[in-house]
């Protein structure tokens, strides 16, 4: 089934090859629940060193979290609030290498040392985000934000059967 855990290292080749097994796992279905709980699935349990893979959707102009694999999570962000409300807000990825130097930063799991936020832009409207912490300080590169931006794609394009 599924290669979790692969041997592929942390680089380009990594998310080229999760990026195909979202495509696969998602391919024919476009239900948006069910293709968020696969692709956190996925990556919860592909990506060394995160402790929180999930999805946060915009529902009446406010972030709900919506699937995600790690611990309880706060429900409601308000955009420009904490990094995903940012990321959201800005319509642009947040990297932030250490949380306690992010002013506003939201403390889910207090495990959590590092994070990144990709936003998701559909036909120009934003639908939410897909964040991801880390409990390692730095742990999101460059090479980390391209994959995830890609993946971010990956699934977008797959809500629309694309
Ligand atoms: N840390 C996030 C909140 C969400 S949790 O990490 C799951 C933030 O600052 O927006």
């Amino acid at each position: 089934m599924h290669e979790l855990k692969s041997d592929l290292g942390t680089g380009p080749e990594l998310y080229r090859a999760l990026t195909r097994e979202l495509a696969a796992l998602l391919e024919g279905e476009r239900d948006l629940i069910a293709n968020a709980a696969n692709c956190a699935a996925l990556l919860y349990h592909s990506l060394n060193d995160v402790n929180w893979v999930g999805f946060y959707f915009l529902r009446d102009g406010e972030l709900v979290v919506g699937p995600f694999q790690g611990k309880p999570a706060c429900v409601r962000i308000a955009l420009g609030k904490g990094v995903c409300g940012m990321a959201a807000l800005e319509r642009q990825t947040q990297l932030v290498p250490d949380v306690h130097a992010f002013a506003g930063h939201i403390a889910c799991d207090p495990a959590s040392r590092s994070e990144i936020v990709v936003p998701l832009i559909r036909r120009g409207e934003l639908l939410g985000v897909l964040d991801i912490d880390s409990p390692r300080t730095g742990r999101f590169t460059e090479t980390d934000r391209a994959g995830i931006e890609a993946l971010a794609r990956e699934f977008l394009a797959r809500l629309d059967g694309a």
